[in-house]
């Protein structure tokens, strides 16, 4: 869609939800840019290439400002991030983060909880501040208040960077579960029974097991500059599929990213195995290599 008639779009679906938000999503993202599929050969070269993309970036601003997910997909990534830190190349002390949800009713030190899942695959191993790591609370004094605060932290330190996403099989982003709002904002929300059961089983209490969790909005995802979703095996292959090349649907979330100027899907050829337009997606990213390597020679 050409960047006139995609913006068209956007204002006209500002009326139908909240105007202001998106049309400074709208303004803000209007570039020729569009959502890229990039599709690597296996796993570890997707995590290489979120890492390789995450360094470049860090080079130009070293206090890039990071969302960061949970979950396995990400686990390879951090990895990389980890070995670029202790091998000199990639320095966190100026980095700041978010997490991008929380289970609702877990304290940061349960071990099941997201704080604890970056703190143990992560934050311990970089020299990031710990005043730089920011996260959503399990169990805040005032959910909306808390909520509201997270929004404002993110905006005052100029907005987010780079947002790593997993998707779930049901194409949640964060737990922006089907059905969410596609401007919503950082909130408290209802997890779906499948995602409830998919958990169950790290729990030995019932009665702990979360059923409701503190998450980034889609409309809060959407205003980072740049999003990396990672996707990886054939359990994935539907969901990418669907979201990637089906209709823009709150009922796939990940489906949203089609109008991000800045989102990149990176695949292993698994999940990347039901797209159509798989051959194209190769094509083009190759054809953007020579380019960008014929630019760099003058
Ligand atoms: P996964 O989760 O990386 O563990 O597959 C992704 C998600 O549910 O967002």
């Amino acid at each position: 869609m050409e960047s006139t008639a995609r913006v068209k779009l956007y204002v006209a679906i500002s009326f139908l939800y909240n105007a202001e938000d998106w049309f400074r999503f709208a303004t803000v993202n209007e570039s020729e840019a569009n959502m890229e599929i990039i599709i690597k050969p296996d796993y570890p070269a997707v995590c290489d290439e979120a890492a390789g993309m995450i360094l470049k970036a860090w080079k130009k601003k070293p206090n890039l400002v990071l969302g960061l997910a949970t979950g396995k997909t990400p686990l390879g990534l951090y990895e990389k991030l980890i070995a670029l830190h202790r091998s000199g190349q990639m320095d966190f002390s100026e980095v700041v983060t978010f997490s991008l949800d929380e289970y609702y009713g877990l304290d940061e030190s349960h071990p099941q909880s997201f704080a604890a899942y970056m703190d143990h695959h992560l934050y311990k191993h970089i020299n990031i501040r710990p005043e730089n790591v920011h996260r959503l609370h399990g169990r805040p004094q005032d959910i909306e208040e808390h909520c509201r605060a997270y929004e404002r932290k993110i905006r005052s330190v100029g907005g987010i960077d780079i947002q790593v996403l997993g998707i779930g099989k049901n194409g949640h982003i964060g737990f922006n579960e089907p059905g969410s709002s596609l401007t919503s904002r950082t909130r408290l929300k209802a997890l779906t029974r499948e995602t409830v059961e998919a958990n169950a089983s790290l729990f030995t209490d019932e009665e702990e097991i979360p059923r409701f969790s503190l998450t980034m909005g889609i409309g809060t995802i959407l205003e980072s500059k740049m999003i990396l979703l990672l996707a990886s095996g054939e359990d994935k292959a539907d969901i990418v599929a669907r979201a990637v090349e089906g209709p823009l649907t709150a009922f796939v979330p990940a489906s949203i990213l089609q109008l991000h100027p800045q989102a990149k899907f990176i695949l292993d050829e698994e999940a990347a195995a039901r797209l159509t337009l798989k051959d194209y997606y190769r094509w083009a990213f190759e054809n953007k290599g020579r380019l960008s390597a014929s630019k760099e020679k003058g």
